[in-house]
């Protein structure tokens, strides 16, 4: 068994207020004791995770979680390999997921790893359709929406991770869905590869008129707004809900770069919730973990059979780790965005 490993981790160091970058963190080289207690793995990584939450946690009130600590490893979630094993569950070579943040080499205890299985999907899927984005959109969509055939889907940041797959199971609930994306090739995106019935580029309109008109030509009105980000967008859309339509609140992604420790958007518009007799409603992946079996029962068959198209888009390169988490911000990845490394 080898003895050390060559360890590469990226601290969280600083906080930010507006984008999170580089500055923000500092990469560390350590050599890491290869030696293990019962039950304990080392792991490498192979995919590593960016996600909007990781800003969310970043500010400096508490959320639905305290901040994240500074001068630590930056938690995520990672795909890799057993290379070590002294636990009886795991040999070297298995393919397992955890959260054991943005380094090369951990050492962890079996209890917190979950088994992988190749053959029966990518691995990295475990990061996007059959991991947390996949559990958020499945029951955001099925349990806070509620979606009933005929029903209009407007979902935001419709070429994401989680909006790519919400978008999907709302076609497959029967709804007629439409998206929002920023820029020409997410809407044909949205519209040649994931068939969905509209899409708009809320890129090329400008102004809260502009973009309110063309969420009314596209919908006609919407039953169900599964909202990814928040801010202008948002604005656009709640005066142009239906009777009893549900909004889900997903994420705010536009508010992150600072917005949610100084907001400048106050709730708007909510008088819509009234004229339409209408519900809004937060979710949150992990009030679903204990139900993440029920998910892929439902989820894993047709990401096999390829009747959902789970697109991931990869950064390569450990160092990359910030600048990819930065990209989301800028709306670089189309699917699950992922650092191979
Ligand atoms: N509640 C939960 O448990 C939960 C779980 C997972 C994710 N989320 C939330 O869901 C949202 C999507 O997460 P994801 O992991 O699927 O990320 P993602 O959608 O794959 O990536 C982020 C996307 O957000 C869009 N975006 C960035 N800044 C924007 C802005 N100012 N205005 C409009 N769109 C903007 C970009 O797409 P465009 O090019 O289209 O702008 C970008 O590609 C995030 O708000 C995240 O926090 C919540």
């Amino acid at each position: 068994m080898q003895n050390t490993y060559q360890n590469r981790q990226w601290f969280y160091v600083k906080r930010p207020d507006g984008r999170v970058s580089n500055d923000h963190y500092e990469l560390r080289e350590s050599e890491l004791d290869g030696s293990l207690a019962t039950n304990e793995v080392i792991l490498r990584a192979r995919f590593i995770s960016v996600d909007p939450y990781i800003r969310i946690q970043q500010h400096e009130r508490n959320t639905y979680d305290v901040p994240h600590p500074l001068g630590i490893v930056q938690r995520a979630g990672v795909v890799g390999e057993v290379v070590a094993s002294a636990s009886p569950l795991y040999q070297v070579g298995d393919w397992v997921s955890a959260y054991s943040g943005w380094q090369l080499y951990a050492r962890c205890h079996h209890s917190e790893l979950t088994r992988l299985d190749p053959s029966a999907a990518p691995v990295s899927t475990a990061l996007g359709v059959l991991g947390m984005p996949g559990r958020t959109a499945w029951f955001g969509l099925t349990e806070a929406g509620r979606p009933r055939p005929g029903d209009t889907l407007l979902v935001s940041g419709a070429a994401g991770a989680v909006g790519s797959l919400v978008a999907q199971f709302g076609k497959r609930a029967g709804c007629r869905v439409i998206g929002i994306a920023g820029g020409a090739e997410k809407c044909k995106f949205l519209t040649e590869t994931l068939k969905l019935d509209g899409a708009i580029d809320y890129r090329a309109h400008k102004t809260h008129e502009a973009l309110s008109a063309a969420v009314q030509n596209a919908t006609g009105g919407v039953d169900i707004y599964f909202d990814n980000v928040g801010g202008p967008i948002t604005d656009a859309v709640i005066p142009l809900i239906k009777r009893r339509a549900r909004i889900i609140i997903c994420g705010a992604i536009s508010q992150y770069d600072g917005g949610l420790d100084t907001p400048d958007l106050g709730p708007r518009f909510l008088q819509h919730m009234l004229f339409q007799r209408a519900t809004i409603q937060g979710i949150l992946a992990r009030d679903y973990v204990n139900r993440m079996d029920e998910m892929l029962a439902v989820v894993a068959p047709w990401v096999k059979s390829g009747e959902i198209v789970f697109q991931e888009t990869y950064v390569d390169g450990f160092e990359q780790l910030p600048d990819a988490l930065n990209s989301l911000f800028e709306g670089k990845n189309i699917g699950k965005l992922l650092v191979r490394v």
